[in-house]
């Protein structure tokens, strides 16, 4: 199974697009599909101690937990990924080790290009995750209104999600 991670918490997300769009490239590859969306399902802020128990948090780790893969999609924020999946990361640690895990990041502009990496880093050194050498990264022009309208951005969805299925599936085996 695959969870995709939706983690803008803006209400007409752009990132949330290419995650509702990896997710339908999943489902039509016939891969077995999770999704969590931050906005529609808050967190606590990590604090390190009583956050870990809220029922939400304890969801998400399960699901991570279940997953043999996850696909995270996020704003770039700062040059960096957002702050509400950085928490998610925080409070479910442990649920990604060894993870397979892709990113996709929705940005202003063409120059926050390397914003995922701090993320993958941490993924890599914290959790020995295996990171999908395959990101997407698109800017406003490649969609209209909720929809993806660029059609290299849908292949790269396509690739993406092809790809983390493909390595998902022979870890597994
Ligand atoms: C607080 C904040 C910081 C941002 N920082 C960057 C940035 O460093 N680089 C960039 O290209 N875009 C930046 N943006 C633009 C967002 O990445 C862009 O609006 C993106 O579509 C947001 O993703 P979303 O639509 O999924 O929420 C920033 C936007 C906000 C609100």
């Amino acid at each position: 199974m695959i969870l995709v991670l939706s983690s803008s918490l803006h209400p007409d997300s752009r990132s949330r697009i290419l995650a509702r769009a990896t997710l339908a490239r999943l489902t039509e590859i016939g891969e077995d599909t999770d999704w969590f969306d931050l906005a529609s399902t808050p967190l606590p802020p990590c604090d390190g101690a009583t956050a870990y128990g809220d029922a939400n948090v304890q969801d998400l780790s399960k699901r991570i937990h279940q997953a043999n893969a996850v696909l995270i999609a996020s704003p770039v924020y700062n040059f960096d990924v957002n702050a509400a999946v950085k928490n998610a990361v925080e409070l479910t640690g442990k649920a990604w080790t060894g993870k397979t895990v892709g990113l996709m990041l929705s940005a202003g502009g063409q120059g926050s290009y390397m914003s995922g990496m701090g993320l993958a880093n941490s993924l890599m050194l914290d959790f020995r995750c295996l990171i999908v050498p395959r990101f997407i990264y698109a800017t406003g022009e490649s969609f209209e209104g909720d929809q993806l309208a660029d059609e290299s951005i849908q292949q790269r969805v396509n690739q993406l999600a092809d790809e983390t299925a493909r390595i998902a599936r022979a870890l597994a085996s």
